[in-house]
Parts: structure tokens; C-alpha cells; sequence
């Protein structure tokens, strides 16, 4: 067994060759022509040959990771094989859509299988592991690491996490999968005004019950690995808190996986002024429950040190070293080291058609219809002369976020490209209308008056006009938080003038995060919000604006009206001054609203259209009184109303009416995505269960608790139809 193996392994390590597995190191390219004569590179091989590295980060490629592992197993005393890891967000070389967008798909098995495609091409290219899935609950869109994540609901966000732990992982023992990382621990999402790296202050109520429990769900899926956050809970940095990753992750819930530290973050300790100095920010790290150091260097420094003075246990020391060699077992590299770094797969898998085809339904199903008056979309094949405006339709690079891993620009259809693809015989021109320019990593939009002339004139020459606007992938990601969500000035004035031509204009947003948008959604008749295109992206856009695929995406976060707004999100708890929406009424003054903007989103959670419209009935339950024990039936006919046939995404919300800590006005408890023909009724059936029923409390304990329960189904969760029993 594995344990006996570690067990004989441990027995034969230094205390240095174990400080060495707890020491992860970015490698970059360290061997061949182009790392001749870089010291740094040299260095950190020979820290290897001393076994002073357990795993490597960004060190990829069938051929550098063989490289690289000989060195560890043919050099170092004990020939313990290294792991590599990388961030392989949504996809490896071929991109899918970002991941927030795919979970706008309510799709659970689509993203298993993404994840598994991307583990599959990164497997091929040496990989070990992968950095995802990211399982922050997110509810601020200024925080460029939106796209990152499900979105602002912890129930489809855990359904979300464990299916791409296990789509990543597998069951870990073949050559296809890697072992998946849940970042980061814990309550990333809420870093105070969505600025990347801030301060999170929260309740431990809200701790167990909204953040939590993605991870929880990741755990149970067999997750290997947690990332330490950033920021810190409770005053204290998360990569030395006790209470989460020791007392919560490891005992309460029983992880037998490792836990990383985000780059550096047991460093950060210091500079948060929770650390006096690298030793005691190993000491703190470590202590608390964290194993593995990236690119700190203060555990590669100062462990052997702390083991001597007797400040870290040989307990602890083994335990962790343990949990890192448990994996390096489980992939079998004792056996055959290099059985991941296989060039001949990695040349077969790499943008593998099946991958490429898997990406384009995974965008289709992403892309959100926000908007379709007068079924203004879908367009037809035979319109014989269409405009294109906007540089964001033509350029393969700002089509990617910053979390592209090996994904490449020219392997991008960019949107322009997709409808280009779609419609050979039309006439399709051309204008940009505004220029994107990089500015380290933000982005800058420029029109001027020829720019805008040249996009009306294309527009003046067409029948319909598609204007895609947005931000650049360059915003889309680590350290890309932003004040301003709106689309940039430059970018309204060209649509504002081509809008003046009269012609029809259809939107197509090109993006990475919800966007503030309520100009657009007045003004004008159609937006598909395409998220970031990706490598399949504008053949997907193409598929829906020409009628090929009918959109069936869901928003998983709130769209603002304003960004002052911003939290927005459906599962809100009540004031005790509710605002009841009704502005006039007298009663409606000393209540908990904004002035100048509604409470509420522009486009609610849940939110989506189709080409079809779904009508449903009243939802029926199988008993008004509850007993422990027993689990409610709800059932609803849903219509297709429509021409087309089409997905609904049917969801099920409830309210706990009265309990021990307060309720949010709705949470999600269940969805089902279904076909329905033209004209076809379905009867949906959704079981609630008593853990659907229940709630945690700020210790992490599951309450289920007596009273009037609300149920609320809908196709959004502003929408709803209602029915009530009680729990006895
Ligand atoms: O995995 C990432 C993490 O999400 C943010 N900081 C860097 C890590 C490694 O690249």
C-alpha cells in the first residue's frame, strides 16, 4: 500500500530532502539552447539535484518536463520524482470558453468534460497538476478574477466544483488526468471593492455558509489539492489560518489532499504584518496546516532550522511531506517518472479536432441572449450584405484573457472570422470603428473622427450591422480589477453613431466579466453576450446570431444597473425596511433603497433568452407538511411557447421564513436543463431533500430548522411562480 511506501521512504529521507518536497519553485525553461548561461535556470536545477525542490511551477512540454525530471531522479540522492504544475484554467492549448461563462451553460457534464479535455492536453505536455478549478464565490464584477470562477451562488457553484475536480482528476491513475487545485482558501471573491490582493472582513456565518461550501463540494470530489488565498479572514492571512485550513479543511472535513500557498503568500505574512520576519512566516504557515511554500523560499530556508529548535513538530513535518509524496505515488511516477512527458501524445492531443469541436458547443452554450426584440435575431444566411464593426471582432489576441496557459492568438476564429465562416455568398465588410491598444496589461480603446466615419459608411453599405464592443481579454484576469465596468466611452461613440444610421444594430459583447450595460439595453434590439471569445468563440457567435444553435445560457451573476450598485445578487437576505418596489407609495420612504438607481440587477441571476419563449404552470408540491425525514416533490409543466425548439434552464429557488439566523429572500435548490419541441409541455419533477432544506451556521454545523418554507420556480430568479408548505 501507498501509505507502507511513504512510510519507507520517510524513513530513508534527511530532514533536508523533507524540506525539499515542501519547496515548490518557477521553473520557466531551464535546459536546452535557450536556458544556456542563465544562471537562474542552473540554479534552480541544482537546488533540484539536491532534492530541494518537490514540485515545479510553469515548467511545461513533454520534452522540458523529461528533461527536468532526469535531472531529479538521475541526480539527486533518492531520485524522488518532481510534479509539475500549471495553471491550466480552461483549457491548455485549445481554450474553452472562461469559465465563468461555461457555468452560464447550467451545464454540469459539459464542464466535467472541458475540464477533462484540458487535463488531457496538459497531461500529454508533461503536466501533473493544474491550478483550478477556481471556487470563489464571486459578486463584485470589478474583480478581474470573475471569469474565473460559477458566479455569485454557492449551490451551482459547488455542483460547479465538483464537476471539474472530477473532470480534471479523474480517479488520478491514468496518464489523461491531473490533479486539480481549489483556489483560493478561503473567501478570495470578497476582497472589499473587487481590488485584487484586498483586505476580506466577513462573518464566519457567511464564511460556512456562502464560501465554504464549493470547496466542501471539491473535497468530496476527491480534490488533491487547496490553494491558500491571499487575503486574510478573521484578521488573520489565510496561508496561517489555523481555523481554516487545519481545524475546517483537514479535520472538520477530513482533506487528505496538500495545501499550496498562492506565489509567495507565506512571504506576504510579513508585509500584512502577521509575520516578523521569513522564519516566522514559515513557522506561522506551517503551524496553521499549510504544506507546500510557492516561491516564498522562507520553508526552503528556515524548516530545517524550526524542526531543530523543536517550533514544528516531526509530526507535522512528516505529515505534510506525507500528503505531497502520497500524490507523487498515487500518479505512479515512482514507477515511471516520465509517464506524462510524451511527445508523441503531446503532438497527437494538442488542438485535437475533437477538442476544437468540444470548445465550439462549449462556447455555444455559454453565450448569453440578453436581449431580441422583434426576434430581431436570428439573422438570416441569405442577407446579402452585412457590417461588421468594432477591432474586438478582429483581434485574435484581445479574444484571449490573461489565463490562456499554451493557447495561442492564431489558433483564435475571432467573431469577424466565425461570420465570415457562416455566411460565404453574403458580402461581409469590415471596420473597426475604434483601435485597442495595450498598456502593460490594461487596455486603451481610440476612435477618431475617420475611424467613426468609415464604421457609419460600412454600416450605411449593409442591411444589418453587428457591433461587437467590450473589453480586452487583457483586463480579463489576475490583477485586473477595475473602477469602471461600463463599455469605453470611445467604444459608445462609435455605436452611437452607427446607431444613428438607422440601420438595424446588433450587439455582440465581448468580455470577461459582467458588464454595466443599461444604455444597450434600451437602445438597442438584440445583445449576445459572447463573453471572451476563445479559440471557438466567433464560429459559436456565428451559430446563434445566424440560427444554427438556439441560446440557451443563464447568467450566474448579477448584471448591475450602476456600478454603484455593485454588490448585486439575488440571494440577498432581508432588511428589515424592505423596499417593495413600488416608488410612489408613502410607505416606501424610510426603506432600504437607492434614490437615483433600482435595488435590483439590470439582468437578474438566472437570467437568459431564447429563440423560443417557455411558459410554466404554478408549481405543485406532493404534501403542504413536511415531516424530518421526508423529501418534497415539486412539479411544474413548462411550455414551449415558441417557433423553435429549444433548452430551458428551469430553476427551483426557496425561502426559509423564519429561522435562527436569517434567511436569504431566495436561494437556488435545484435546476434542470431541458429540450422542448415547438409547442411541446414537459412535466419537470425536482426533489427537495432535507440537506436542500438546511443551512450552516458559523461553526459549520448544518441546521434544519421547523417552519414555512417558500418555493419559487422559474426560468430566472426574478421571474418566479410560488407555492408554500412547513417543516414539522
Ligand atoms: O494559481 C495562481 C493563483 O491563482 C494566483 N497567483 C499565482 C498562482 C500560480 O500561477
Amino acid at each position: 500500500p501507498i501509505e507502507q511506501r511513504i512510510k519507507d521512504l520517510l524513513s530513508k529521507m534527511t530532514l533536508e530532502e523533507k524540506v525539499g518536497q515542501l519547496n515548490q519553485v518557477n521553473g520557466g525553461i531551464m535546459t536546452g539552447p535557450a536556458a544556456e548561461g542563465d544562471p537562474g535556470a542552473k540554479a534552480k536545477l541544482d537546488m533540484s539535484r539536491k532534492g530541494m525542490v518537490g514540485s515545479f511551477l510553469n515548467v511545461t512540454g513533454a520534452k522540458e518536463t523529461r528533461a527536468v525530471q532526469e535531472i531529479a531522479v538521475k541526480e539527486s540522492r533518492l531520485g524522488i520524482p518532481l510534479l509539475f504544475a500549471f495553471d491550466v484554467i480552461h483549457g491548455y492549448k485549445t481554450i474553452f470558453p472562461i469559465p465563468l461563462a461555461e457555468t452560464c451553460s447550467w451545464d454540469l457534464a459539459l464542464m466535467e468534460k472541458s475540464a477533462s479535455m484540458a487535463a488531457a492536453e496538459a497531461s500529454a505536455a508533461g503536466l501533473h497538476w493544474t491550478f483550478a478549478p477556481m471556487v470563489d464565490i464571486a459578486r463584485d464584477p470589478r474583480w478581474g478574477r470573475v471569469m474565473e470562477g460559477a458566479g455569485e451562488d454557492t449551490y451551482l457553484g459547488s455542483k460547479a466544483s465538483y464537476a471539474r475536480v472530477k473532470g480534471f482528476q479523474g480517479d488520478l491513475t491514468d496518464v489523461y488526468h491531473v490533479m486539480a487545485c481549489m483556489k483560493h482558501f478561503a473567501a478570495y471573491g470578497l476582497a472589499e471593492g473587487g481590488r485584487e490582493y484586498n483586505t476580506v472582513d466577513l462573518s464566519r456565518y457567511a464564511l460556512h455558509d456562502i464560501y465554504l461550501p464549493p470547496f466542501k463540494a471539491g473535497v468530496d470530489a476527491g480534490a488533491a489539492t487547496v490553494m491558500n488565498s491571499f487575503n486574510i479572514v478573521d484578521g488573520i492571512p489565510a496561508s496561517g489560518n489555523k481555523y481554516l485550513v487545519t481545524d475546517v479543511l483537514k479535520n472538520q472535513w477530513k482533506f487528505k489532499g496538500f495545501v499550496v500557498s498562492d506565489w509567495a503568500s507565506f512571504g506576504e505574512m510579513i508585509t500584512h504584518g502577521y509575520a516578523a520576519d521569513g522564519k516566522d512566516a514559515a513557522l506561522k504557515a506551517f503551524n496553521a496546516g499549510s504544506d507546500m511554500d510557492m516561491e516564498s523560499r522562507v520553508v526552503i530556508e528556515n524548516m530545517v532550522q524550526l524542526v531543530k529548535e523543536g517550533k514544528v513538530t516531526q509530526a507535522r513535518l512528516d505529515d505534510a511531506v506525507s500528503r505531497i509524496l502520497y500524490y507523487k505515488f498515487k500518479l505512479g511516477l515512482f514507477e515511471d517518472p516520465y509517464k506524462f512527458s510524451d511527445e508523441r501524445r503531446e503532438s497527437v492531443t494538442l488542438l485535437n479536432d475533437k477538442f476544437v469541436q468540444a470548445a465550439r458547443e462549449a462556447s455555444q452554450r455559454s453565450m448569453i441572449l440578453l436581449k431580441n426584440d422583434n426576434n430581431t435575431l436570428p439573422l438570416s444566411k441569405t442577407t446579402k450584405n452585412i457590417a461588421v464593426i468594432g477591432q474586438l471582432a478582429d483581434s485574435q489576441a484581445d479574444a484571449l484573457d490573461f489565463w490562456i496557459a499554451k493557447g495561442d492568438p492564431k489558433d483564435v476564429v475571432t467573431i469577424l472570422q466565425g461570420i465570415k465562416n457562416k455566411v460565404p455568398q453574403s458580402n461581409v465588410s469590415f471596420a473597426k470603428g475604434y483601435t485597442i491598444t495595450a498598456d502593460g496589461s490594461n487596455a486603451l480603446y481610440n476612435s477618431t473622427e475617420t475611424t467613426i466615419a468609415d464604421a457609419v459608411n460600412t454600416a450605411k453599405s449593409a442591411d444589418v450591422v453587428i457591433t461587437v464592443v467590450g473589453l480586452s481579454g487583457k483586463v480579463a484576469g489576475e490583477a485586473r480589477a477595475l473602477t469602471n465596468i461600463e463599455i469605453p466611452t470611445e467604444q459608445m461613440k462609435v455605436l452611437q453613431a452607427v446607431k444613428a444610421t438607422g440601420k438595424p444594430v446588433i450587439v455582440v459583447i465581448s468580455t470577461g466579466r459582467p458588464m454595466v450595460i443599461p444604455w444597450l439595453s434600451q437602445h438597442v434590439p438584440a445583445i449576445l453576450y459572447a463573453w471572451m471569445p476563445c479559440t471557438q468563440g466567433g464560429n459559436a457567435a456565428a451559430d446563434i446570431l445566424f440560427g444554427d444553435y438556439n441560446p440557451s445560457a443563464k447568467t450566474t451573476m448579477s448584471f448591475p444597473y450602476t456600478t454603484g450598485q455593485i454588490p448585486v445578487y439575488y440571494n440577498q437576505k432581508s432588511t428589515g425596511r424592505p423596499y417593495q418596489d413600488e416608488p410612489n407609495s408613502p410607505g416606501n420612504f424610510w426603506v432600504s433603497r437607492y434614490r437615483d438607481a433600482p435595488n435590483g440587477p439590470l439582468y437578474p441571476f438566472g437570467y437568459g433568452l431564447s429563440y423560443t419563449t417557455f411558459d410554466y404552470s404554478a408549481p405543485t408540491l406532493n404534501k403542504a407538511e413536511l415531516n424530518r425525514g421526508e423529501n418534497l416533490i415539486v412539479k411544474v409543466i413548462i411550455k414551449n411557447t415558441g417557433k423553435y425548439d429549444g433548452e430551458e434552464i428551469a430553476q427551483l429557488y426557496i425561502r426559509d421564513m423564519v429561522a435562527s439566523l436569517v434567511r436569504p429572500i431566495k436561494e437556488l435548490r435545484g435546476f434542470q436543463k431541458i429540450m422542448l419541441k415547438a409547442g411541446e409541455s414537459k412535466e419537470v419533477t425536482f426533489t427537495l431533500t432535507n440537506s436542500d432544506l438546511s443551512f450552516y451556521d458559523g461553526e459549520g454545523k448544518l441546521h434544519l430548522e421547523p417552519g414555512t418554507f417558500k418555493v419559487f420556480i422559474g426560468g430566472n430568479s426574478r421571474d418566479v411562480k410560488e407555492a408554500s408548505f412547513s417543516l414539522k
